[in-house]
């Protein structure tokens, strides 16, 4: 019998629980050729904000032992060039593939605005969207500190961009805070329709013999293999605080990785640095949950939400 595999996630109707990690994927299309996109149930792209930004120095990126350090900076052409190149691109290439937009902004105005005009834009497009906020950036109004670091800001936050956009609206939250109920606790408050994590966590690289951080930025994010057990908890802590549907990522490399998840309580997942390495990585893991699902006879990939025994 085939396994049914469809999840909704916050209302974005997906075929299959698996997604792209933001800035993993670029604009959707790079990867044509190389990964199976019928294993995707949405594709999720680049941080997009007002105006282009042309992120950090090089060197950006490190490799250590067990995942990558990044710090490209959220690189990104700005909502224009976004709309008018990259959406019809993925609308041409990848036809109804659901497309999730991750955002980012200064203030809290610069992703209502942000959310607005891509609001605007979907009404006018084919094919399903749905509007990720990442709020590990520096809120320059208030000295630089992340939104995703203050509760009170983060429900601020995620209203503004809710009464923005009707899309189904993912807050993207942060690792590196000592418990992460309150802040999902103030997605919900705001609106969202889904929480994802974990975005990368706070990380150093020093080249002993050069005396000097490895990155131009010194320090950076990281992503990989490292981080799956971290993100494996933060998603079990959310599960429990909210009934909001979990977007989970952090380290999947096979299909255990992506099991973990959903058995943690995710209703999707996402595969970020392990695509790098291997693109066959969607596939192995698309087949892998449909293999688990038949051998511990669950007929849906939605029964494993939460099904980890106690
Ligand atoms: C090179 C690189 C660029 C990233 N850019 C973004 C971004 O633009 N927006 C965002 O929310 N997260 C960004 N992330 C974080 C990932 O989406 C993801 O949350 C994190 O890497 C953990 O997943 P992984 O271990 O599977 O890569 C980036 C990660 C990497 C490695």
């Amino acid at each position: 019998m085939a396994i049914d595999t469809r999840v909704n996630l916050g209302g974005l109707e997906m075929a299959t629980p698996l997604t792209t990690a933001s800035g993993t994927f670029g604009y959707g299309t790079e990867y044509l050729g190389a990964v199976d996109y019928s294993c995707l149930g949405a594709a999720t792209v680049k941080g997009v904000r007002m105006s282009p930004w042309p992120g950090n120095q090089m060197p950006r990126h490190v490799e250590v032992p067990g995942g990558l350090v990044n710090a490209i900076g959220l690189q990104g052409p700005g909502i224009d060039e976004f709309l008018s190149h990259y959406v019809p691109l993925y609308r041409e290439k990848l036809c109804g593939l659901p497309m999730i937009v991750n955002i980012w902004g200064g203030s809290i105005e610069e992703y209502a605005e942000v959310a607005a005009r891509l609001d605007a834009a979907a009404a006018a497009a084919s094919g399903a969207f749905a509007v990720e906020c990442n709020v590990s950036c520096p809120n320059v109004k208030a000295g630089g500190h992340t939104f995703g670091q203050d509760p009170e800001v983060l429900r601020c936050l995620v209203g503004e961009v809710r009464k923005a956009t009707r899309l189904p609206l993912v807050v993207k939250l942060a690792p590196n805070v000592p418990d992460v109920r309150p802040y999902v606790r103030a997605c919900e408050d705001g609106g969202a329709d889904a929480i994802s994590l974990i975005n990368t966590i706070p990380a150093m690289v020093i080249d002993v013999e050069a005396r000097r951080p490895v990155l131009a930025n010194r320090t950076g994010g990281l992503s990989g293999r490292a981080v799956h057990p971290v993100a494996v908890k933060a998603v079990w802590d959310a599960a429990r605080a909210t009934s909001l549907p979990i977007l989970a990522m952090g380290g999947v490399y096979e299909a255990k990785d992506a099991l973990e998840f959903l058995l943690a309580g995710a209703t999707a997942v996402a595969i970020g640095t392990a695509v790098f390495s291997n693109p066959g990585v969607v596939r192995e893991v698309h087949d892998g949950i449909i293999d688990y699902c038949r051998r511990h006879g669950f007929d849906s990939v939605r029964e494993l939400k939460g099904a980890m025994l106690q």
